[in-house]
């Protein structure tokens, strides 16, 4: 098992993309603690944890509050006494025209959530992952660097600005033997429409255009990458830093 013995700590861990790292990473050995806000989607996470590998440790949080952000380090320390991992997965689409009346708020909570919130979790975390040496992953997208609509530039804009910090961190960290990398992913079947506010029915039809938006033509499983995140947090990518690392179907080559 490739993370027998670390401590990590997924945000997003109640839905798609980060409820299938924090299973993963249980499955790898590693002790767990998920955040999000919806208790009872952490719960039936942390049921798949058990079955795969340990309990987690449930953290009901909001990224964006700065308390809530300091909890949940201080709580994963308190439970498990370390801090090896740190995987920023929790984050919003919102699609918005520049020439909408709202277009501020809807950028204010995106950057809220997509970015500032991992900038203060990181700047929080990283003394604690300098001691053990660790890593971060930041889920990013493939929107960081692709264009992918004429109403994408608040979610485009959060992403890059992702990457770049994560450039940053990476560089200034190094020296201190930490890894710092982004996992940019194409289209990945998760709750991400849904809690967008999009119907079930519209669901489906985005979906299926962006599946056509790729080169290969399919969406991706939230597992696959996960499966990228236990390689990257593993010390099978400890030549990896300051990465973004682009898994999506092709996506970008259209
Ligand atoms: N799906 C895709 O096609 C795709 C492609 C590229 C990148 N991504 C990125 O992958 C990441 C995960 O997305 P997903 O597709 O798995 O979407 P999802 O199914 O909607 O999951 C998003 C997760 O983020 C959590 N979250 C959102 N706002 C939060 C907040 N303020 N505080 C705490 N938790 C919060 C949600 O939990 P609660 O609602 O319970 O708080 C949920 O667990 C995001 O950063 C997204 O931008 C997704």
């Amino acid at each position: 098992m490739s993370l027998t013995n670390k401590v990590a700590i997924v945000t997003g861990g109640s839905s798609g993309i980060g409820a299938a790292i924090a299973v993963k990473f249980v499955t790898e050995g590693a002790k767990v603690a998920i955040v999000a806000r919806n208790e009872k989607k952490l719960a039936e996470v942390a049921k798949k944890c058990e079955i795969n590998g340990s309990q987690p440790l449930l953290i009901i949080a909001d990224v964006t509050k700065e308390n809530d952000a300091q909890r949940i380090i201080e709580t994963t320390l308190k439970k498990f006494g370390k801090l090896n991992i740190l995987v920023n997965n929790a984050g919003i689409g919102r699609s918005g025209s520049i020439l909408d009346k709202n277009y501020l708020v809807i950028f204010d909570e995106v950057i809220a959530t997509n970015l500032r919130s991992i900038v203060y979790l990181t700047h929080l975390a990283a003394p604690n992952i300098i001691e053990t040496k660790g890593n971060i992953i930041n889920i990013s997208s493939v929107a960081s660097m692709g264009i992918l609509g004429p109403t994408s530039s608040i979610y485009s804009t959060s992403k890059a600005g992702l990457d770049h910090f994560t450039r940053c961190v990476a560089l200034e960290l190094a020296p201190k033997g930490v890894r710092v990398n982004n996992i940019n992913p194409g289209p990945v079947k998760s709750d991400i429409l849904l809690n967008a506010g999009f119907e079930s029915a519209a669901e489906g039809i985005i979906w299926e255009e962006a599946k056509n938006m790729t080169a290969l033509k399919r969406v991706a499983d939230a597992d696959e990458i996960a499966d990228l995140a236990v390689f990257v947090a593993s010390d099978k990518g400890r030549s990896i830093t300051g990465a973004s690392l682009v898994t999506d179907n092709g996506t970008l080559l259209q």
